[in-house]
């Protein structure tokens, strides 16, 4: 097939474009480079000896986006175009509302003029909101605390809506639990800009002497050893999981959501740990007070998706800890030369 990735040049949107392109796809790539950098694109050109049509393109702009269907018969869309900063969409919530949920409308437009009939959606566990573990795909979606949250809650329910009336439309909706690690390459893996909010490239960072220490957000919580518990996933197997879903969609009608996630929780103790004997690295922490919004506890129902796409996990959080440091390692300063 010939796929349209939206937000190819990020870093799950790269997994995902490498493992189209090993499967057989054709993949063309737009991308405005606000979180990414092309290098990543062109790692992933190398890495599987194949090509990708990259357009220089914000998603949000329907010009930009007419002539790129104009110019490409796409069969399917997959739609990683976010901003995913929380904290930043507390600050900025036009910003995150503008751009997380026009980019959606857009693309649903070029589908009803193009005739494109899959799209596949990255949503996230923060729609569940504080709800009771596991996560289940049924569950009525409680409050998110934050505007990112929300534009994934309006994105999935404006596609939504329009699955209903397009009978022969395709839309998979797919709720990532924690993803983290990289490549085994070490030649692609996440990259954030600034002082990264989120648990594994903070320890990453950590270990390269590039931060001190850890700050363990609270150990109060009621859990294994009082820190928050999350559903880490290997990036590899969340990409896999792209796959299945778009190569399910010819008898897929309607409507589909799936969590991707393992289906077993990880405190943050126990991830540091994990990282340390994996790769023999200390890694020395603070705890201080709980982070504000943060959930103590949560994580998959993985069944659904491994019942109807036939897709399951196979990567454990060794081998996240190990990649994600061999990329670490390997790119001390992300993509930059
Ligand atoms: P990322 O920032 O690495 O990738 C997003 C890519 O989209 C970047 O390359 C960025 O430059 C691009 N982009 C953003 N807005 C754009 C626009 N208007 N036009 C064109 N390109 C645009 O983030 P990621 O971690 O790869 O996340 C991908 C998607 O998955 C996002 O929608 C995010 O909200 C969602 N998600 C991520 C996580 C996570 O923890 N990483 C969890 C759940 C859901
Ligand atoms: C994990 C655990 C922290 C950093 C966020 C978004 C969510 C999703 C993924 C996109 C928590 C603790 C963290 C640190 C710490 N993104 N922690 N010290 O909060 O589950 O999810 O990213 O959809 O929407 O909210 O992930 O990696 O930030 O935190 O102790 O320096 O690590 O308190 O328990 P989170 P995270």
């Amino acid at each position: 097939m010939n796929i349209l990735v939206a937000g190819g040049a990020g870093y799950i949107g790269s997994h995902t474009c490498l493992v189209l392109l090993e499967a057989g796809h054709q993949v063309i790539v737009a991308d405005n480079l606000i979180n990414s950098k092309m290098e990543a694109v062109r790692r992933v050109e190398q890495l599987t000896g194949k090509n990708i049509k990259f357009y220089l393109a914000d998603v949000t702009d329907e010009k930009a986006m007419e002539q790129l269907f104009s110019e490409n018969k796409i069969d399917g869309i997959i739609h990683f175009a976010g901003l995913k900063a929380v904290g930043e969409s507390v600050e900025q919530p036009l910003k995150y509302y503008h751009n997380n949920v026009v980019s959606t409308m857009v693309l649903a437009k070029m589908m009803e003029r193009y005739g494109v009939k899959k799209f596949v959606f990255s949503s996230s566990a923060t729609v569940y909101g504080d709800n009771e573990i596991p996560f289940v795909e049924t569950m009525q979606l409680l409050p998110t605390t934050n505007p990112y949250g929300q534009t994934k809650v309006m994105s999935e329910q404006i596609l939504t809506d329009l699955a209903a009336v397009h009978e022969d439309w395709a839309v998979t909706l797919l709720r990532y639990f924690n993803p983290i690690g990289a490549h085994p390459s070490g030649r692609i893996g996440e990259d954030p800009q600034g002082i990264p909010n989120n648990l594994m490239p903070y320890i990453s960072q950590v270990a390269a002497g590039q931060r001190e220490y850890l700050r363990v957000w609270g150990d109060d919580y009621p859990t294994i050893d009082g820190t928050g518990v999350r559903d880490y996933i290997h990036v590899m197997d969340l990409a896999e999981g792209h796959v299945k879903a778009l190569e399910s969609m010819d008898e897929q009608k309607g409507l589909a959501v799936y969590n991707l996630g393992t289906g077993r929780g990880t405190s943050v103790l126990e991830l540091v740990k994990a990282f340390e004997t994996v790769n023999k690295i200390k890694i020395p922490y603070q705890v201080k007070e709980r982070r504000a919004g943060d959930i103590a506890e949560f994580y998959a129902d993985a069944g659904k998706a491994a019942r109807c796409l036939g897709w399951k996990t196979t990567r454990t959080i060794e081998d996240m800890c190990r990649d994600t440091w061999n990329w670490q390692s390997q790119n001390p300063r992300g993509y930059e030369e």
